[in-house]
């Protein structure tokens, strides 16, 4: 790989990063890579380990989230805190994400999604990515709100979609381009910040009953104070941003692999049919633990396409990782699921979907670990399932002869222009 004076090995990275990241990481040890600046793509769990859970202190976020500009654009949330103020953070919004908390959305869940799924035909060929995330949308913005808090929620969906769409301009593009540029994206970024800053403050107002903005409300630090309108505000705005766009990947990848696969599919059905009995009961809170194939089928799709496939650290001070490979102070750490997920060393003949595979801890870590893991996990999980299992016995999908697969990797792991799947009656 050719590492260019001053532009470093980024001629090589920007036009293929997944390719080239997978090559780095074939040529052995800790690869060490010029981009921008020094960078090591870490490739063995026990880097990985040390870096998330061993000494989490010495490796913060990277600067373009926790920077003035980057809390400006995502919110002042738990996402783009450090150190002692994202811990207490953490604490205080942990019991929202609990099993328990999170049971009442199963109704929510079940309810989109039959109102979703009507609008599904036999025979038509239908953009899955885009259905899979509006359908995540509307879940998420259920949930922090409840069902009819809000007096317009497509306006809503649509402002997240284009903060969304301003998000990845803004993490994607190599260097931070000034806010004031006249593009269209930054127009209807300002546009969708405003409609969302209304929706939160209606519903707010409107004090919901149920939902994450509900619990967030209710919640009281140590010292017995309650979270400030803004920060609630803000804590909100980062469900927005992570607690969609990832589930819909996920449900995208897992139906292109379903449609691969059809022995795979053939035992969900029959797990289904078995834990769902005839008379279509619903996916619930007594039925999804139970419901133990999908689970590994889900967990099987988001190592083949983690869709966080990247995220980074930046070091604070020296360090050596286990490998033995030195940190400085600055020096950028790249976490890579989709690197790892693929590495023959962890996962014998990696490109094969095999559902009941062994995914060993910190070679298998879809969703980070440490004290920053996903927050979110048990709710994906919970959606993810509930979706499947309620889609699975109606339709089956279908790859559309002669279609190639083109990979996105922005902000999440995405099929570049969406991705269609034929839609068949079971
Ligand atoms: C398949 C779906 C999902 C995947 C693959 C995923 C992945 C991840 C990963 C890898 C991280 C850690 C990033 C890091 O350490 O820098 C993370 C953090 C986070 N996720 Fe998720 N996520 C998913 C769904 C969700 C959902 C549904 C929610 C909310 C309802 C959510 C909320 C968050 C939040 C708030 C954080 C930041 C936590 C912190 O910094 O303390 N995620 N997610």
């Amino acid at each position: 790989m050719t590492n260019w004076p001053i532009l470093g090995h980024l001629p090589a990275y920007l036009p293929d990063k997944l390719n080239f990241l997978t090559r780095a990481a074939q040529a052995g040890g800790t690869p060490e890579l010029q981009l921008g600046e020094r960078t090591l793509l870490l490739t063995t769990p026990g880097d990985i380990q040390h870096v998330l859970t061993g000494n989490p202190g010495n490796y913060t976020k990277s600067p373009r989230l926790t920077s003035e500009r980057g809390k400006r654009l995502s919110g002042r949330g738990m996402q783009t805190a450090v150190g002692a103020e994202h811990l207490r953070q953490r604490r205080l919004l942990q019991p929202a994400f609990h099993p328990r908390s999170i049971e009442p959305f199963y109704e929510l869940m079940q309810v989109r999604t039959t109102r979703h799924l009507a609008a599904w035909r036999p025979g038509q060929t239908r953009n899955v990515s885009e259905d899979m995330e509006q359908l995540a949308l509307s879940i998420i913005i259920g949930s922090m709100f409840g069902p009819d808090t809000l007096p317009d929620e497509a306006a809503l969906a649509r402002a997240i979609t284009h903060r969304r769409a301003y998000l990845e301009f803004f993490y994607s593009s190599l260097f931070p381009f000034p806010e004031y540029l006249p593009l269209p994206v930054v127009f209807r970024f300002r546009h969708a910040m405003r409609t969302i800053d209304a929706s939160i403050a209606h519903a707010l107002a409107a004090k919901p009953g149920s939902g994450f903005a509900a619990m967030f409300a209710a919640m009281r630090y140590p010292d017995g104070g309650e979270m400030t309108f803004p920060q609630q505000r803000d804590e909100l705005l980062t469900l927005m941003s992570t607690g969609y766009e990832t589930i819909g990947d996920a449900l995208t990848w897992t139906l292109y692999l379903l449609a691969q696969h059809p022995q795979v599919e053939a035992a969900v059905l029959e797990e289904l049919a078995r834990e769902l009995p005839a008379g279509g009961s619903l996916p619930d809170a007594s039925t999804v633990p139970r419901l133990r194939y999908l689970r590994q089928v889900i967990e099987e799709s988001l190592r083949l396409y983690p869709p966080t496939w990247i995220f980074i650290r930046m070091a604070v001070d020296h360090d050596r990782l286990p490998s033995g490979a030195r940190v400085e102070p600055g020096t950028k750490i790249y976490l890579c699921p989709w690197v790892t997920h693929r590495d023959p060393r962890y996962f014998p003949d990696p490109l094969r979907f095999v559902p009941e595979r062994a995914r060993p801890r910190f070679a298998y870590f879809p969703f980070g670990a440490g004290q920053r893991t996903c927050i979110g996990e048990q709710f994906a999980f919970q959606e993810a399932t509930v979706i499947l299992a309620m889609l699975l016995p109606r339709f089956r999908c279908d790859v559309p002869a002669g279609h190639k697969l083109t990979l996105q990797s922005g902000i999440t792991l995405r099929a570049r222009n969406g991705l269609p799947l034929r839609i068949l009656a079971r």
